[in-house]
């Protein structure tokens, strides 16, 4: 075993039983540099997040090879504000956490080296982060009184999944997406509707003037009960789109978007309802971008009430990519000694379940 990593158990031994443990976290999975400080996996010190939207909107997506060098050269300020915002040195944070995966490749690559560099530099512990763990994670800010078990909706652009969180590192998979995400989804749609990237938001806040009601869209059979889809409707919703232009009619982009996410929010809660029902579990969490839909939150709010289950929403600038979420889910890896060598490599499909 190499003396870095000798002395990082050491030390996490050491941290994992302690309060006010500070957290340093570094995120740049996919177009957002961020980094972060959190105190004891739930109060936030510092959560700075340089957003790369602009440099990809005249693309209308993420270019990877832009996102990589947008990484590089942005890290090291951004780093700095979240100090600043802390109010802290290097120094005197405890230990250095980054996401190693799923996300893009290169842009992953950027956040890694560079954690692996300051954790080398500054002798201090490396603790690896799952993308979706962090999202999951990020309810513990929000609401640290929140412990498993619970299930976890995670929906973002790459995930629709359906989770059981038994302890705080113990996932388990109940139903997931047969196709697209649901982040997707929105993301497509709103493209076909002529709407700039990101997608996702811009549709949510156009649906709000709309008409849900106008268009019927199908709603998808799964081979697993608790399983999503979301390929056939983005077919539908596209020829209905087509239909409407071949005929020359005006687009009603805003009954278009209600109608659309009315359909996808539909089947999110539907699934997630029945899972919760059939297992007789009462406490749920959102988590992922897509969990800032304002009809999922609103929706869900209601009916969560209505049946007696607790509901647990991220803040709004927790749902989206940040390092605060990463940082949440290294103060439970800390906890259970898992520390991260100099090898640690970025992995664009790593897994959670
Ligand atoms: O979690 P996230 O920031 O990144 C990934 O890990 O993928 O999720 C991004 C996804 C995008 O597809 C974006 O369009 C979607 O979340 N999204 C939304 C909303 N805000 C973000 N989708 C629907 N309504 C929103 N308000
Ligand atoms: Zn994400």
């Amino acid at each position: 075993m190499s003396t870095y990593l000798h002395r990082a158990r050491l030390q996490a031994e050491c941290l994992a039983g302690r309060q006010g443990v500070r957290i340093l976290a570094i995120e740049t999975s996919c177009d957002e540099t961020a980094a972060a400080i959190v105190e004891d996996g739930c109060r936030e010190l510092a959560n700075a997040v340089y957003s790369q939207i602009d440099l990809h909107t005249l693309y209308g997506g993420v270019v990877p090879e832009i996102a990589s060098r947008a990484h590089v050269e942005k890290i090291d300020a951004v780093l700095q504000q979240a100090l600043q915002q802390a109010g802290l040195t290097l120094q005197q944070v405890d230990a250095i956490a980054v996401t190693q995966g799923p996300g893009l490749v290169g842009a992953l690559l950027v956040g890694v080296s560079y954690a692996k560099g300051l954790a080398y530099a500054m002798e201090k512990p490396l603790i690896a982060v799952n993308h979706i763990e962090g999202h999951i994670c990020a309810n513990y800010l929000t609401s640290p009184g929140l412990q498993p078990p619970f299930a976890c909706l995670v929906v973002s652009g790459g995930h629709s999944h359906l989770m059981m969180v038994d302890k705080k590192d113990g996932y388990h998979l109940i139903g997931c997406t047969q196709d697209d995400a649901a982040g997707e989804a929105f993301d497509k749609a709103a493209r076909v509707l002529g709407l700039a990237y990101p997608g996702g938001p811009r549709l949510d806040a156009l649906a709000e003037e709309g008409d849900a009601h106008r268009f019927t869209l199908p709603r998808p059979h799964t081979e697993g009960r608790y399983d999503y889809s979301f390929s056939g409707l983005k077919t539908a919703f596209i020829n209905l789109v087509h239909g409407i232009k071949q005929r020359g009619e005006p687009l009603p982009v805003a009954d278009l978007a209600a109608s659309f996410r009315r359909a996808v929010v539909d089947q999110l809660m539907d699934k997630a309802l029945l899972a919760l029902n059939e297992r007789g579990e009462t406490m749920l969490a959102l988590a992922g971008g897509v969990s800032a839909n304002r009809l999922l939150r609103r929706r869900m709010q209601a009916i969560c009430n209505e049946r007696g289950i607790k509901l647990y929403l991220p803040e709004l600038k927790y749902c989206g990519d940040n390092a605060a979420m990463v940082a949440a889910a290294a103060h439970v890896r800390l906890r259970h000694g898992q520390v991260a060598g100099l090898s640690l490599n970025a992995d664009p499909a790593l897994r959670l379940v």
